[in-house]
């Protein structure tokens, strides 16, 4: 006689609802009988990668698929640590950061810990501590930021992780030098901070705390960066952890090797040597677009939030998914906002100027119909 399933799956697992990626643009553009779609969904770089990592995957050699790649990304390691004038131990990558969030909670996470972050921001965080057993404590936003008042408040003497996004996806807000003092303060070392940079090469702001010097003073503090978003290389998964080394050493018992591909590895590497004026040309696209899309917005009299990164967020005066449904029969693809609990709102990437012209004739179609005015 076999058990149900059901019976061998831990609660914790039963109760989690699986996440649904979108589905593949050649399936959705024949679903939404378009011919093509604008990405605006997951703040990924139109521009593609620095010229320098570019090479490098125009010239991948096929014969080099056949092997293992670098089972600890050693000369990407190096590469990040001459970058950042730190000891390569001090370095974890992983298949994307998304991956180091799972090997930090699984280094120091024990049955009955929890962590400590905010109700509207990157989920997974929440999500892997929750299909992991450990529970989420989420911190209400106070205007659209991390409260850095009201994570302190939530810690306990099981709190192992304090994740703060900064910038924060998807409102773009940030902390400044002094509030992430007095937060770090306030924690006192009784915790890990991970510091979710992702979109830190967004931010051209002097008073922006650079968690790379933070963790210099502030041992409990990690930084996690992708090469996913700046880099524009989403596609080939590489993030990485860095920390002091005692704590790196931990979260690398708990991480998978080889988990970054062969192809990645050299493309991250050499990302950082020529990136520049690559960084300089997305920030100047980001920031026309912005400047295109704030005041459409406000024409429109819709309640709009942006700061840092390549994204902003705009209340939609219909449903979300309703409002991504008639976007998607115009060939535009936005991030519904249920899901990171803003209901009624879409977070739009931000890219080249044609296209942010293209998405605000469509936004533009869409508002009036839902608004019963002219189609
Ligand atoms: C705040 C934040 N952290 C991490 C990630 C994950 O990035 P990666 O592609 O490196 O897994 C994202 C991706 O959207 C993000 O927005």
């Amino acid at each position: 006689m076999s058990l149900p399933i059901a019976e061998l799956v831990p609660p914790h697992i039963r109760a989690f609802e699986a996440y649904v990626p979108s589905r593949p643009d050649p399936e959705l553009c024949r679903t939404y009988g378009v011919q093509r779609l604008h990405r605006l969904n997951n703040n990924e770089n139109p521009l593609g990668p620095p010229p320098a990592a570019r090479r490098v995957i125009e010239g991948f050699p096929p014969p080099g698929a056949a092997v293992y790649p670098s089972g600890d990304c050693h000369y990407l390691r190096a590469a990040l640590a001459e970058r950042f004038g730190k000891d390569p131990e001090r370095f974890l990558v992983g298949n994307g950061s998304c991956e180091v969030i799972a090997s930090v909670i699984k280094a120091f996470c024990d049955k009955g810990d929890n962590i400590v972050t905010a109700d509207k921001t990157f989920a997974v965080y929440e999500w892997v501590a929750e299909f992991s057993g450990f529970h989420a404590r989420l911190i209400p936003l106070k205007d659209y930021a991390f409260d850095a008042q009201g994570m302190l408040a939530a810690m306990d003497a099981r709190t192992k992780i304090l994740f703060v996004c900064n910038p924060n996806n998807p409102t773009g807000k940030w902390w400044r030098r002094d509030e992430m003092e007095r937060f770090l303060a306030g924690v006192d070392g009784r915790a890990i901070v991970v510091l979710d940079e992702a979109y830190r090469e967004y931010v051209d702001d002097e008073d922006f705390p650079d968690g790379m010097e933070l963790m210099e003073r502030h041992k409990n503090v990690v930084v996690f960066r992708t090469f996913s978003k700046m880099y524009a290389l989403a596609g080939l998964r590489v993030g990485y952890v860095c920390g002091q080394k005692e704590v790196v050493d931990y979260i690398r018992r708990t991480h998978i090797v080889y988990s970054v591909n062969t192809l990645g590895q050299p493309a991250a590497a050499e990302a950082l040597t020529d990136d520049a004026a690559h960084i300089r040309a997305t920030r100047e696209m980001v920031a026309r677009a912005k400047a295109l899309l704030l005041p459409a917005f406000d024409e429109m009299g819709l309640e709009h939030v942006s700061g840092a990164g390549n994204f902003v967020m705009v209340r939609t005066p219909a449903s979300d998914s309703l409002m991504y449904r008639h976007l998607m029969r115009r060939g535009i693809m936005v991030r519904t906002m249920t899901g990171f609990r803003f209901p009624n709102w879409i977070r739009v990437s931000l890219v080249q100027e044609p296209v942010m012209r293209e998405f605000l004739s469509a936004f533009r179609d869409v508002v009036d119909l839902v608004r019963g005015g002219p189609a």
